[in-house]
């Protein structure tokens, strides 16, 4: 089995065939995702709350990032792995550039992840005009959770779902050759998906994407404020790591998961 690159996911798009993406922030467990087939591994700062148990990912540094996707990196053998870039470390082009440098130099990433639309499209044009992979990250955006108020579902509406659909092609037009949406309605997030050539990964956007992602610890069921509604406890399901994470390749792959009851309308 060769290395997943972006060429392999817009292939993947391409023959309707899923793509299964979890987070991971260490190297034992990125072995155990490694051998249950996993197209994509996001580092994602939501080891500011898994890990660090923080109550947002607003304190997560660039070296934290740095420090993961490295462990991350030393187990990671097939699998495409992208790293967020934390909050407050891409206000600017400039700065996003020195972040996203650190990431795949020092951290070993394949592509950078930021959150955020319209704001964003400048630093987007800066970073891939200069060879960085970006994947973009539209819907509920935890980095503005004292903006939002609380971690709820986003695009309610005909124009909240207009200016998520406009910022989706933003992205796409700056150069984001992917893109993650998160809690947002599955109708929405199909359109998007339809209307975009990168793919679209979702995390509680329903089935109708190019694929899924989840937090490791919320499918392992060990998350300590409780599992969000769109995630399925798949290690209570087959009783060991190895198991919930083949479980979860598996139920991506098939569409057999989300259900409905793990979307919103
Ligand atoms: O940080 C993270 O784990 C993420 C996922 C929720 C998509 O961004």
């Amino acid at each position: 089995m060769g290395k997943t690159t972006i060429s392999t996911l817009n292939r993947m798009k391409s023959a309707g065939e899923k793509i299964a993406v979890i987070t991971s922030y260490d190297a034992s467990f990125t072995r155990q995702i490694e051998m249950a087939g996993m197209d994509v591994i996001l580092v994602g700062d939501s080891l500011g709350m898994v890990i660090q148990g923080h109550e947002s990912t607003l304190p997560v540094t660039v070296d934290d990032m740095v420090y993961h996707t490295a462990n991350v990196m030393r187990a990671s053998q097939h699998a495409m792995v992208i790293a967020d870039m934390p909050f407050m470390s891409h206000a600017t082009p400039e700065q996003a550039l020195m972040t996203a440098g650190r990431l795949m130099k020092e951290g070993g990433a394949h592509m950078v992840k930021i959150e955020g639309g319209a704001p964003q499209l400048d630093t987007v044009r800066h970073l891939t005009a200069r060879a960085v992979p970006v994947c973009g990250h539209l819907g509920l955006l935890p980095q503005s959770i004292h903006q939002l108020g609380s971690y709820k579902v986003q695009g309610r509406g005909e124009h909240a779902a207009e200016r998520i659909l406009k910022d989706a092609v933003g992205l796409q037009h700056a150069g984001a050759q992917m893109l993650v949406l998160e809690c947002v309605p599955a109708v929405l997030a199909a359109e998007i998906t339809q209307a975009l050539e990168i793919p679209v990964i979702g995390i509680g956007a329903g089935g109708d994407v190019d694929g899924q992602v989840l937090v490791l610890y919320d499918m392992l069921g060990i998350t300590s404020d409780g599992t969000p509604s769109f995630v399925r406890d798949f290690l209570a399901a087959t009783g060991t790591v190895q198991g919930a994470l083949s479980a979860y390749v598996a139920a991506v792959r098939s569409g057999e998961f989300p259900a409905v009851e793990h979307s919103f309308s």
